[in-house]
């Protein structure tokens, strides 16, 4: 799959000509960059304004952007380890910098802050240290099993779910974080080549060890708290089952303990009381 060959068909001349003023649906750079918008308005049939997509439309639209927005048909490495921010900013090369919940660290400051966000609409954590980044992806899971086993959930929880760390769009002090070094070098020559090396290289961090270290992290917390679970980096199935199960398990026993105190003519303190 490739834009060229798959996504770019999608979007007609009178799409793009409509468009025109807020983006150009047949630049790769601008429909990654409006990824998410673009995906959002053609799933919820606003866009375009006169004909509804066909769900294989919006299904091979998804496919694509799941499948890391690839420019071409064989892209050597395993892309699938790419933080998706680092996706795009590799199309955009710092531009989506502004987009993003990137917060610089102070001049001359040694510390060293993480963002995490799914999509902008869920932004996990803001310019934090490293001990509340895997906090505020832990509770970020933990709502996101609950509003699974309820069958409420949002894409974006799901996509945590579905790809485990490979969701998350990671920034280090203010970059995107790439964790495949093969797709880093590659995009890094393709930039050279058009000498806005200097621009990339502020937007842009090799760091395989941070994904690596995230997880191993995690599972320490989760294996403290008895959910010894496999590698979260490629999916997060198994750890928001058990989470699931137990939620279930919990409520249950609270429903129970509710109906045995109403039954023996116990007070209620029920919460229209309290108006
Ligand atoms: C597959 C084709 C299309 C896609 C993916 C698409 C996508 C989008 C997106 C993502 C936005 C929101 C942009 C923003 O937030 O700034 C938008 C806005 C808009 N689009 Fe499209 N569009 C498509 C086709 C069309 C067509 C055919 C028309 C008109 C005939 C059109 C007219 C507009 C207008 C007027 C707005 C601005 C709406 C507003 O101000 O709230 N679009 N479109």
């Amino acid at each position: 799959m490739s834009f060229d060959s798959d996504i770019k068909p999608l979007f007609r001349e009178q799409d793009r000509t409509a468009m025109l003023s807020r983006f150009d649906l047949w630049k790769y750079d601008d429909v990654v960059k409006h990824s998410f918008a673009i995906y959002a308005a053609v799933s919820e049939g606003t866009m375009p304004c006169d004909e509804r997509w066909s769900p294989e439309q919006v299904q091979k639209l998804k496919g694509w952007i799941d499948a890391g927005t690839p420019a071409y048909k064989t892209v050597p490495g395993d892309q699938s380890c790419i933080s998706g921010m680092a996706r795009a900013h590799v199309a955009c090369y710092g531009e989506c910098i502004a987009d993003g919940p990137v917060v610089l660290p102070r001049a001359g400051s040694a510390v060293d802050l993480f963002s995490a966000r799914i999509s902008p609409s869920a932004c996990i954590a803001e310019g934090v240290d490293y001990d509340t980044l895997l906090e505020r992806i832990a509770e970020y899971t933990l709502r996101a099993a609950f509003a699974h086993a309820a069958d409420q959930h949002d894409w974006d929880q799901d996509e945590l779910r579905r790809r485990g760390l490979r969701a998350l769009e990671l920034f280090h002090n203010g970059r995107a974080v790439w964790g495949d070094r093969i797709a880093y070098e590659q995009s890094l020559a393709e930039v050279t080549l058009t000498g806005d090396y200097p621009r990339f290289d502020r937007a842009n961090e090799l760091n395989p060890e941070l994904p690596e270290c995230i997880d191993r992290d995690l599972r320490e917390r989760w294996r403290l708290a008895g959910y010894s679970v496999p590698s979260l980096a490629l999916d997060m199935k198994k750890l928001f089952a058990e989470l699931e199960a137990d939620a279930a398990d919990c409520a249950r026993d609270a429903r129970e303990e509710f109906m045995s105190n109403l039954l023996s003519g116990r007070t209620i303190h029920r919460r229209t009381n309290e108006i």
